[in-house]
């Protein structure tokens, strides 16, 4: 068959590829990112052709003339290689947050990997169990992620017949972490824990996504998941129990099981919240006694998918904003041109215009036009200030409802850990601001990649401290909450 180069700038990779592969195949590992999962409706997955030929039918024109891009960028979703080509890539720098953080353990013999299976990012890690030392790290993309950004376009590339397909590719890219960080130890490990979304976990396992597309969304099977390493197409692991650890309910998976161990909140006597904002926006609020959960729609807004200039933490999003000299000051990761907004500095931006009173309290822009400048060409539309607004409602609504349930009050939460490497990232005194979580900074830490040192610490020991923790760990859905709404439209307010 006929093979062509791609070389991508300024990475200065060079690919080698069939002809006619599309090349939604190849640039998703380069951080090409395909939020509509290839449909052709976000624009996002722009690059520009610098050398060579690839053909544009007459959809793809019509789409790229919808995104008002000049002649020589191409949506690669669209396109395919039939000739050498050089690209620009712009969207190579992102943000994996791994771990380091020291845990409690009881010692015991030989390694373990942790594997925090996030629908953006993946990281493995090689724990030594006898000393807890991390022995290697690897981190990647989702190779799903070419199906699209969020949960819906995954469990959508399911229902469209893809399932086998993303069970393929994240198995497949999940094994070579692993083979990788092992390529310079003697010693198998004992064990492989998993943690992530049910979604994640569904598609990892090769189970049905029907039941988390349609109400009532109950799924039955979200127990833990054995599988032997052949099953995996990891032979290279012998004897190695491979563990996919416990969702806690629909759309709370063992990600949040193991934040909870991380963050000990099942052990205090306090009440404790964890908040995790990114894809489910889940919430939990406990302590030795009982601990509730849920999820809630806030996760597009703060991942930037439903932001008309959103983006997620990638090169050329603003990660940050302050205000100087009374500027919005941006922070762009990668140091180039501004290209969108992330989850983190949108936050700032709110807090910023809410503080100059060029935003109202409930989300107006005061001036009475349609969108509002944040740096250079980057706007937040008055739509978008709605979108945070009814994200920072679900957020704010969650925290009140699961204290009601508990029979106390937001104000009684002694400690809020906020959980991903999106929280880490945010500004706690911003976040306190638009009143996303009432409480004072003193009691809020960010605690970075918490999925991932819950992982670890479920490598030490038979299941107990995640039996410890589902015991007494209940799920509930807000929209059941007979006050839900009331408490919901409340919170619609900014500060
Ligand atoms: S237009 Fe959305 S992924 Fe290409």
């Amino acid at each position: 068959m006929k093979k062509h180069t791609i070389l991508l700038h300024p990475l200065g990779k060079e690919l080698v590829v069939n002809d006619k592969t599309p090349l939604i195949d190849v640039l998703h590992e380069y951080g090409v990112e395909f939020p509509c999962g290839g449909r052709g409706t976000c624009g996002k997955c722009q690059v520009r052709l610098m050398d060579g030929e690839i053909e544009v039918n007459d959809d793809h024109k019509r789409k790229l003339e919808r995104f008002h891009l000049p002649p020589d960028w191409r949506l690669a979703c669209m396109s395919n290689c039939t000739g050498s080509i050089t690209l620009r890539v712009d969207q190579y720098e992102h943000i994996i947050l791994a771990d380091e953080t020291n845990f409690e353990f009881s010692p015991e013999s030989g390694s373990g990997i942790a594997v925090d299976l996030g629908t953006t990012t993946l990281v493995t890690q090689l724990v030594d169990l006898t000393t807890g030392k991390i022995l290697a790290v690897e981190t990647m993309l989702n190779p799903q992620v070419k199906f699209g950004a969020d949960l819906i376009s995954r469990i959508q590339a399911g229902l469209d017949g893809h399932s086998k397909e993303m069970m393929i590719l994240i198995r497949k890219s999940i094994g070579g972490m692993i083979r990788l960080m092992l390529k310079n130890c003697r010693q198998l490990p004992v064990k492989v824990v998993l943690v992530g979304n049910t979604v994640m976990q569904r598609i990892f396992s090769g189970s049905d996504l029907t039941p988390l597309s349609c109400y009532p969304f109950q799924v039955e099977d979200l127990g833990l998941s054995e599988f032997t390493p052949d099953e995996l197409g990891w032979d290279f692991l012998s004897g190695t129990k491979i563990q996919f650890y416990p969702s806690i309910g629909s759309f709370v998976g063992s990600d949040i099981l193991a934040g909870i161990a991380a963050t000990g909140l099942h052990r205090k006597e306090q009440y404790t919240a964890l908040i995790d904002l990114g894809t489910n926006g889940e919430i939990v609020v406990g302590n030795r006694d009982k601990i509730i959960c849920t999820s809630t729609a806030a996760g597009p807004a703060f991942e930037g998918s439903t932001l008309s200039m959103g983006m997620r933490a990638v090169t050329g999003a603003i990660s940050s904003i302050q205000l100087v000299h009374n500027k919005m000051n941006p922070s762009v990761i990668g140091n180039t041109a501004p290209k969108g907004i992330c989850g983190s500095a949108l936050i700032d931006a709110i807090a910023i215009l809410l503080q100059q009173d060029l935003i109202g309290i409930f989300g107006e822009i005061n001036s009475g036009e349609q969108s509002i400048s944040i740096a250079g060409p980057i706007r937040l539309t008055q739509k978008d200030v709605y979108e945070f607004l009814l994200a920072k409602a679900a957020i704010a609504a969650g925290i009140t409802i699961l204290s009601r349930n508990l029979g106390i009050e937001p104000s009684d939460i002694h400690e809020i850990y906020i959980a991903g490497g999106f929280g880490n990232y945010i500004r706690i005194e911003n976040l306190l601001a638009t009143g996303m979580v009432e409480t004072t900074e003193d009691k809020i830490h960010k605690m970075g990649n918490t999925a991932l040192i819950g992982a670890k610490m479920f490598l030490f020991g038979k299941g107990e401290l995640a039996k410890e923790i589902l015991d007494k760990t209940s799920h509930i859905n807000l929209e059941g909450f007979p006050d839900f709404q009331d408490i919901y439209i409340s919170k619609m307010i900014l500060g």
